[in-house]
């Protein structure tokens, strides 16, 4: 009775655990099951690199279109110069009434207390960026253009066309791009 006990070789892990003790014939027809059964699920094979469960996990994900980190400084704000919807042009506080400032692709103005404009820095007499606001007026020092911080229309100089708008609206401290 000691021979039906030993238990065919096997490195099948679809083995029977029930702990029975099977008889002979049952041995001999399982281990012929079991074969098959090995053969089509590939048992004991190395599952690794297909679909193994021990492998870490990786994703296949692709980085998120659009995603290429953070836009601005490292202090997480926006770029100041970005001109899209809701970037950040400047601080309210930054931009003086009746004056304005220079900052990024803009000059911010605040012709009237709490109306802000922004126009492009790019002059359009020939191309170089205004340098100062001054007295009511925007100034490219190149040839000493100057436009109307309300409207960006030339005042004064050689360039005869204004300084194109970029619509802004307030965004409690700041200044953004509408
Ligand atoms: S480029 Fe600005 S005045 Fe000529």
């Amino acid at each position: 009775m000691t021979d039906v006990q030993a238990r065919p070789e096997t490195v099948c892990r679809h083995e029977t655990t029930s702990g029975a003790v099977p008889t002979r014939r049952a041995v001999l027809t399982g281990a012929g099951a079991l074969g098959a059964t090995c053969l089509l699920a590939a048992c004991g094979t190395d599952t690794r690199g297909s679909t193994g469960n021990n492998e870490p996990e990786y994703s296949n994900d692709p980085i998120p279109a659009g995603s290429s980190g953070p836009a601005g400084d490292a202090s997480g704000k926006p770029e100041s110069d970005g001109g899209g919807g809701g970037v950040v042009l400047a601080a309210k506080a930054d931009v003086p009434e009746g004056g304005g400032v220079i900052k990024g692709k803009y000059v911010i103005t605040q012709p009237e207390s709490g109306t802000y404009k922004a126009f492009s820095k790019v002059c359009t007499h020939q191309g170089c960026d205004v340098s100062k606001v001054d007295a009511g007026v925007i100034i490219c020092t190149c040839h000493n253009s100057e436009f109307s911080i309300l409207d960006g229309s030339p005042q004064n100089g050689p360039a005869n066309r204004a300084l194109p708008e970029q619509k802004v609206k307030v965004d409690g401290d700041n200044i953004v791009a509408a």
